[in-house]
C-alpha cells in the first residue's frame, strides 16, 4: 500500500533532516498578553478573501524574507514549496480520477473531496477560492473580520484569544489549537455549518486514497515553514511538547470522527447511511493478510480469530496518560479499555460506542490544554522516551501502526533531548536505538500489499 511507503518517506525525512525547530529566540509581544481561547469558543466561520489578498509584495508576497517581525515572504513559500497550495490540483490527477470513479463522484466538485482539498468556508463564493487549494485561511481562519484590523496600529497588543473570538484569526501559536486545525483535515472531522463530514474511511482507502497516518510534530517539521517559532515555541522542549500535545489532540479528533461515524450509520435514509462498524477503525492486517506469510506484522492478525480495533491516533494514548502525573489517568485508562472492548465485540452498539468515546474525548480535551500550558523537563521526556521506545513482548501495543507511532515519538523526543541534555552519554536515546525501531518497520521484500 502506498500509504505505508509514504509514511516511510516521512519518517526518513524527519530522521535525516533533524530538527529545524531551533529558530529565532526573539520574544513575541503577543505571547504575553493572554492565553489562547478554549476550543469551544471558536469564532463562527466568516467569508473567505482568498490567498490573492495576502500576496502583495508589501504584505506576504515578498520574494525573500524581509527582516520585519514576520518573514514577509509567506505567500511565496506557500505557493512554491508547500503542498497545501497544490491540494486542489491533486483532484485533477489520474489517481484522483480513479478514486472518484470508484466512488461514483466528480472529485473536483464533490464536498467529499473538497472538504479537505480546498479551504473551508461558508457560502457560494467559496468556489472562487478552490484553485488556491488549502490556503492561508484554512489554517489562519476566514479573513473577513480580521483582514482590515490586522494591519492597523495596536493590533499587536490584542490578545490571541480576542483575535480568535472577535476577529476569527485562529490562535495558532497555541500548540493544542494549532494541532486541532491540522487534525480537522489530517485526522478528519464531523460535519459543521456548510461542510459535510471530512472523512477518509475504508471506502476512500479501498478506492485508492492514502490512509491518513498523521503525527503532528513530524508533519509540522515537514511543512516548508513560512514563520519562525517564537517565545515558548522556540524553547528546547518544543518538539517533545508538539509530539505530546499532538498525540492528545489527534486522539480527541479521532474520537470525534468515531462518534460521527456511529451517528451517520444510524441515519434513516439509506443513501446517506454509512457503514458500521467502519473497517478503517480495525487493524488493516486482520483482513489484509500476506498470502505468502513472510511478514512479521501479519502475526498480529494470524494470532487472532476476530477483528482488532486499531485506531492509529489512539495507539499510544493510554501509555502516555500513565506517565503524566497531572492527568486523570484512571478514568482515561478505564474509558479507553471500555471503548476497546466495545469496538472488539462482535456487533459494537453505536450508541454505547458514542457515549464512551464522548467521555474519553472530554478528558483528552482538558488534558491537551494542560499539557500545552506546562514546559516539559528533560527528566519527563527521558522517562517517556525510554518507555515508548522499549521493545514490546506482548501482542497488545505492538504491530506496524504502534511501531510506526513509537518511531515518530522517539524522533521527536530525541530532538528535544539533544537540546536539553547536550552530553550524549546522559541521554537515554541514541541513534542505534532509533535505527532498531526503524528496521522493525520495514516490510519484507515481496510482501503482497493490497494495492501492488
Ligand atoms: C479528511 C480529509 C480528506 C478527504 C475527505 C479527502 N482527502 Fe485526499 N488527502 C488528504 C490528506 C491529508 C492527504 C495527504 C495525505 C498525507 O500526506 O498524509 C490527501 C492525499 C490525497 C491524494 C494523494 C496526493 C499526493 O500528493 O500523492 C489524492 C490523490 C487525494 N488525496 C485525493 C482525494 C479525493 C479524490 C478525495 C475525495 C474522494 C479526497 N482526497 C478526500 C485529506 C483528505
Ligand atoms: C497548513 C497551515 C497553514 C497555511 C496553509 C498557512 N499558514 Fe501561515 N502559519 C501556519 C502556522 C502553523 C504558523 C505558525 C504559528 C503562528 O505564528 O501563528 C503560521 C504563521 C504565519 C505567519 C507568522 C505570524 C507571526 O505572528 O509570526 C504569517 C504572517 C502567516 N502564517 C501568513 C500566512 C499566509 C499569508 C498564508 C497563505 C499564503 C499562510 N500563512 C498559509 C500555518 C499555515
Ligand atoms: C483544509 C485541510 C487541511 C488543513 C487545515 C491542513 N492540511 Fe496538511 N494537507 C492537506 C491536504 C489535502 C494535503 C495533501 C496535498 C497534496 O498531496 O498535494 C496536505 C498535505 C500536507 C503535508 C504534505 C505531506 C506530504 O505528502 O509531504 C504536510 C506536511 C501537511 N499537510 C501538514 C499539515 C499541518 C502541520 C497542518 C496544520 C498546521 C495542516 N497540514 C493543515 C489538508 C490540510
Ligand atoms: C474487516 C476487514 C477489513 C479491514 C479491517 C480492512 N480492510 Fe481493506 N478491504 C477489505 C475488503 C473486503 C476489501 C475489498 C472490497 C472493497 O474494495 O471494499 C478491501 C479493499 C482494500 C483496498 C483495495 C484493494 C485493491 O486491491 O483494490 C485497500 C487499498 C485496502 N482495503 C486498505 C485497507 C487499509 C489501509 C486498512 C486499515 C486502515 C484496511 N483496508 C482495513 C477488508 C478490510
Amino acid at each position: 500500500m502506498g500509504a505505508r511507503f509514504f509514511l516511510f518517506a516521512i519518517v526518513l525525512t524527519v530522521f535525516l533532516g533533524g530538527a529545524h525547530h531551533a529558530r529565532s529566540l526573539v520574544a513575541d509581544p503577543l505571547e504575553r498578553s493572554s492565553t489562547a481561547p478554549r476550543r469551544t469558543e471558536h469564532a463562527p466561520v466568516g467569508k473567505l478573501r482568498g490567498a490573492g489578498s495576502c500576496s502583495s509584495v508589501a504584505c506576504h508576497g515578498s520574494a525573500a524574507p524581509t527582516g520585519r517581525s514576520i518573514l514577509g515572504n509567506e505567500h511565496t513559500t506557500w505557493a512554491t514549496q508547500d503542498k497545501h497550495s497544490n491540494a486542489y490540483l491533486v483532484l485533477f490527477t489520474d489517481r484522483s480520477r480513479a478514486i472518484a470513479n470508484a466512488l461514483g463522484i466528480d472529485a473536483t466538485r464533490s464536498e467529499r473531496c473538497l472538504g479537505c482539498h480546498a479551504t473551508p468556508a461558508r457560502g457560494a463564493s467559496r468556489a472562487a477560492t478552490f484553485g488556491d487549494g488549502v490556503s492561508c485561511e484554512a489554517c489562519h481562519g476566514s479573513a473577513e473580520k480580521w483582514i482590515g484590523p490586522h494591519t492597523e496600529d495596536g493590533w499587536e497588543s490584542v490578545s490571541p484569544a480576542v483575535k480568535e473570538q472577535r476577529f476569527g484569526l485562529f490562535a495558532t501559536k497555541d500548540l493544542s489549537r494549532r494541532a486541532a486545525v491540522c487534525a480537522g483535515c489530517h485526522v478528519g472531522s464531523p460535519a459543521k455549518e456548510d461542510q459535510i463530514a471530512r472523512d477518509v474511511n475504508h471506502d476512500l482507502i479501498a478506492a485508492g486514497h492514502p490512509a491518513l497516518r498523521f503525527e503532528f510534530s513530524a508533519y509540522l517539521a515537514l511543512i516548508a515553514p513560512h514563520w519562525t517559532e517564537k517565545g515558548r515555541n522556540a524553547q528546547p522542549d518544543f518538539a517533545a511538547r508538539a509530539w505530546a500535545v499532538g498525540q492528545v489532540v489527534c486522539a480527541k479528533a479521532a474520537l470525534d470522527v468515531l462518534q460521527d461515524r456511529a451517528a451517520r450509520s444510524q441515519i434513516k435514509m439509506q443513501s446517506e447511511r454509512t457503514p458500521w462498524p467502519e473497517l478503517s477503525d480495525y487493524s488493516c492486517f486482520s483482513c489484509h493478510q500476506d498470502l505468502t506469510k513472510t511478514l512479521d506484522h501479519s502475526t498480529e492478525a494470524r494470532s487472532r480469530e476476530s477483528l482488532t480495533w486499531r485506531n492509529w491516533n489512539l495507539t499510544l494514548i493510554a501509555e502516555l496518560a500513565e506517565r503524566d502525573p497531572g492527568v486523570a489517568r484512571g478514568s482515561i485508562k478505564r474509558d479507553h479499555d471500555a471503548l476497546s472492548s466495545l469496538m472488539n465485540s462482535t456487533e459494537p452498539n453505536p450508541e454505547d460506542v458514542s457515549r464512551c468515546a464522548d467521555r474519553l474525548a472530554h478528558s483528552l480535551d482538558r488534558w491537551s490544554q494542560r499539557l500545552d500550558a506546562d514546559s516539559l523537563d528533560a527528566r519527563w521526556i527521558q522517562d517517556v522516551a525510554t518507555a515508548i521506545s522499549a521493545p514490546r513482548e506482548s501482542a497488545s501495543g505492538s504491530g506496524w501502526d504502534a511501531d510506526a507511532q513509537r518511531y515518530l515519538a522517539t524522533v521527536a523526543l530525541q530532538q528535544s533531548l539533544r537540546r536539553l541534555v547536550p552530553n550524549e552519554r546522559l541521554r537515554s536515546l541514541d541513534r542505534p536505538k532509533l535505527e532498531r525501531i526503524r528496521d522493525a518497520l520495514k516490510f519484507k521484500v515481496g510482501f503482497e500489499s493490497p494495492r501492488d
